[in-house]
């Protein structure tokens, strides 16, 4: 949701900032701009689309400058047009800021400016605190006195950088909501959202809470409150490989990342899993067993592909560990009054540990007393900064906007966590090595999977002509079947709906003919035969079925058109299985159709807008 960078320092600031942009171009790709502070005035280039559209614009002579900041969009006030890209500049020209964020009253504030005389370029809310940080500077004082006075007077969430004429080789930065931090070189700095942007520079970070102003010089760095009392922070080191954020050889991130997940899978399991003792070892819970004991109730927050995967959780945990559970979208969780206390444990899960609504969701919670607990991907992210104790997914960065590895480790790590709930209760030890045993399988059978991905490509070109593609899939399945639809409207653009196999009668079934391809999983489990049963009721309907099964299952052979199989394992960990040919699928299909895979239109990978 819009990347900012920023550099001060002796080198060059523009190649800098175009390499962070790229880096950032994940978090939204509608406009990108640059502002460069040089010999007491500011030069700005902005233009709509890709950050190759803005280098197009820069051509071969990048403008000069030691003190930059850099933006790129995804748009929330305004078309994504050149006018409204960022930086946006106050009326004189005399300072240029970025921001990722929403103000909410930028309307009264616009209207409030104009009278006083301010003009407005652009249709953006973002414009407001440029000119409310005008106001302030003229006033005389420091830029951060100026910065911090303007966004007294903001509502609303904010991750800026700001640069000045006045001090122009200073960046002021601060933060509200979106994320921020300050990365520390030797004789030059940054600001950026995230540290994927400065890995190759520098890997020392001060992560920004809320409510902090950093002000950032090439010697030097401080970070002050609203107040402008100075705060003492701690540096972290990032530890991420930067090999890691290159797509090393692979056509896409996201091919990379699927073919990843042996070894994101056997990272997220790494010393965690006791297998004799039939239980797991979970470092950061903070729980002892027994305020683990003390948890009468589940409430799992997330978003897109997230609040999927925690709807295995909550299966996985009424199964096993037995505690009621249940999943909340965290944008109706936060606004709905919900029932919670101190015996309620609120687990929110996230990839980028910064979507905005999971953040607010489990802030409620916490304000109304549950314990909190993440599991996230992102290191030293808001999220894993803010609960009281979580879980890593260690899978690595995710770049693709369509999350592929993220997803099958949040199942992993949800299946940790119910081992650790249920063998603290009445999860016997037999049961729980069983799934110990299960789990450190797991990579291996991941791979024998992946082989097979020119299979499923060959399906994809049978499926790729389809205006609309069913999946369903029951228990444990269900939510693969949501995955799976997601994955192929988020990057294909197909129009794609994940049902219960046996609702679809009350529904979907209405739609099925010989042109709608349906994508069953039918792993041979619980509901296997059930399954069969509603391939049936399709197939009688003349709809053509694509059917995930069993190694060596013989049942849906003659019913289904494609057949793709996944080894054998237990049921609460099928979808780890099932859901790798549902995102190849996916992949092959967008690539086939000419779609832009890691980028698509209108999505952004961390959503820190509500
Ligand atoms: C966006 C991304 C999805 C992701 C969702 C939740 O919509 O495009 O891939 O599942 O946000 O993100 P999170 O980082 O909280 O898991």
């Amino acid at each position: 949701m819009c990347g900012i960078v920023g550099y001060t320092g002796a080198r060059p600031a523009a190649p800098l900032l175009l390499e962070g942009l790229k880096r950032l171009e994940y978090r939204g790709y509608d406009s990108a701009g640059i502002a460069l502070v040089e010999d007491g005035r500011i030069e700005v280039h902005k233009a709509p689309g890709r950050i190759a559209a803005l280098e197009r614009e820069l051509g071969q002579n990048l403008p000069p400058g030691h003190t930059g900041i850099a933006h790129t969009r995804w748009a929330t006030h305004g078309a994504p047009s050149t006018a409204n890209a960022h930086p946006h500049t106050d009326c004189g020209g005399t300072l240029a800021l970025i921001h990722n964020g929403i103000i909410e009253n930028a309307g009264l504030l616009r209207t409030a400016l104009i009278r006083r005389g301010h003009v407005f370029r652009s249709e953006t809310d973002t414009e407001v605190l440029a000119h409310l940080i005008e106001e302030a500077h003229a006033k005389g004082g420091a830029l951060v006195g100026a910065v911090a006075g303007a966004l007294q007077q903001v509502e609303g969430t904010y991750g800026i950088a700001v640069v000045s004429t006045r001090e122009p080789d200073t960046i002021v930065a601060a933060r509200r909501g979106s994320p921020l931090l300050v990365a520390i070189g030797s004789g030059e700095n940054f600001i950026a959202s995230d540290a994927s942007a400065v890995l190759a520079q520098t890997r020392s970070v001060v992560y920004l809470d809320d409510g902090e102003i950093a002000v950032v010089r090439p010697g030097d760095y401080r970070i002050v409150d609203l107040d402008t009392a100075e705060k003492e922070k701690a540096v972290s080191r990032v530890d991420w490989d930067l090999a890691k954020i290159e797509r090393g050889g692979y056509a896409h991130f996201m091919l990379k990342e699927i073919m990843e997940q042996p070894e994101s899978l056997r990272n997220t399991l790494r010393g965690r899993v006791l297998e004799e003792e039939g239980t797991s070892r979970l470092g950061g819970l903070n729980l002892s067993d027994e305020q683990l004991l003390q948890v009468n109730r589940i409430v799992f927050t997330a978003c897109g592909t997230s609040w999927h995967s925690a709807l295995i959780g909550e299966y996985m945990m009424e199964e096993l560990a037995r505690i009621p559970s249940e999943v909340e979208y965290a944008s109706e969780f936060r606004y709905r009054n919900p029932i919670v206390d101190e015996r309620t444990l609120v687990v929110g899960i996230s990839q980028s540990g910064e979507t905005a609504d999971t953040l607010a969701a489990l802030r409620e919670a916490k304000r109304r007393g549950a314990r909190t607990l993440g599991i996230v991907n992102v290191v030293g992210s808001t999220i894993a900064r803010e609960v009281d104790g979580g879980i890593y997914l260690h899978a690595g960065p995710e770049i693709g906007v369509a999350s592929t590895k993220a997803f099958t480790s949040q199942i992993v790590a949800l299946a940790l966590l119910t081992l650790t709930m249920g063998r603290v209760r009445a999860l016997s030890i037999l049961q729980g090595r069983e799934v110990a045993r299960a789990l450190l399988r797991l990579p291996e059978l991941v791979e024998r999977i992946l082989a097979k991905a020119a299979d499923v490509e060959r399906i994809a070109e049978r499926v790729m002509r389809a205006t609309n593609v069913l999946y369903l899939g029951r228990g444990y399945n269900f939510p693969v079947a949501l995955e799976g639809a997601l994955k192929l409207k988020e990057i294909s653009y197909i129009h794609a709906e994940g049902y219960p196999a046996a609702e679809m009668k009350h529904g979907p079934i209405a739609l099925i003919d010989d042109l709608m391809p349906v994508v069953f999983l039918a792993p041979r489990d619980a509901v296997y035969q059930k399954v069969v049963s509603n391939v049936e009721e399709v197939k009688a309907r003349g709809g053509r079925v694509v059917a995930v099964v069993t190694e060596g299952d013989t049942g849906l052979a003659r019913l289904a058109d494609h057949q793709i199989e996944v080894p054998e394992t237990l049921d609460l960990l099928t979808p780890v299985l099932t859901v790798l040919p549902l995102q190849l699928l996916a992949y092959y299909i967008a690539v086939r159709r000419g779609c832009d895979v890691d980028q698509p239109r209108n999505l952004a990978k961390s959503v820190t807008v509500e």
